[in-house]
């Protein structure tokens, strides 16, 4: 049993079932458009990054799925099922406390990745998953990268705000304000340079 559960720009998500129990097998697909040796190195490349990253964000004690196998040549990732919704499609229908409970959450995350130097990279609602009892997943880190600086930080978190007001443009502000509260409970004065390098690459992005 193989079916195709998600399609993104750069990979194919398919739910497999091993052993009577349910798995995800992640392909990066070729991109035809690149030059074919340039192509295999980043889809090999993003593979084996997100392979690590996920491993050791959960270290830092982000939910993310355990990862079982590998393969380099095939560019594909044999991880848990996360049975759940994508944040991305549940914000729209949750009550006003459980969107920003959720926001909350999800800033926290972020912070314990911060934390441990981490930043994710593709920080947005798609690549977060709610399961049944509300819990948040992090998935999707193909452009994660370690030994994190301030400034590299401070983008993640400027993804989050364009990803917030390009996604969820009518809640955005209560999203990004729970979601900073979240990220502040964790980080406490830590944050705060983070945060204004934020606004920062927002203004520069604004003017150049
Ligand atoms: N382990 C998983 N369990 C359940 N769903 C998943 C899992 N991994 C990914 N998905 C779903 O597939 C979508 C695309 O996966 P993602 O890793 O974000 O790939 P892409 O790089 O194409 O965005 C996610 O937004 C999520 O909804
Ligand atoms: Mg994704």
């Amino acid at each position: 049993m193989k079916q195709m559960i998600a399609r993104g720009a750069e990979s194919v998500i398919y739910k497999i079932e091993r052993w009577g129990l349910p798995f995800v097998l992640k392909w990066r697909q070729d991109k035809p458009y690149l030059l074919k040796e340039i192509d295999s190195q980043l889809r090999k490349l993003r593979t084996s990054r997100e392979c690590k990253m996920l491993t050791i964000s959960r270290a830092l004690g982000v939910p993310t799925p355990a990862v079982y196998s590998v393969d380099l040549e095939n560019y594909t990732i044999l991880m848990d099922f996360i049975t759940g919704v994508q944040f991305k499609k549940l914000a729209a229908q949750l009550s006003r406390t459980d969107l920003i409970s959720n926001c909350h959450g999800f800033g926290k995350l972020i912070a314990l990745l911060h934390e441990g130097n981490v930043v994710h990279g593709d920080p947005t609602t798609s690549n977060v998953i709610v399961d049944e009892k509300s819990r948040l997943w992090v998935v999707d880190f193909g452009l994660s990268e370690m030994n994190a600086t301030i400034e590299m930080k401070g983008v993640d978190l400027h993804l989050i705000h364009r990803a917030l007001e390009t996604t969820h443009w009518d809640i955005q502000e209560d999203m990004l304000n729970a979601t900073l509260e979240g990220y502040v409970d964790i980080l406490k004065d830590a944050a705060e340079p983070i945060i204004t390098r934020m606004s920062e690459i927002r203004e520069r992005g604004r003017y150049h």
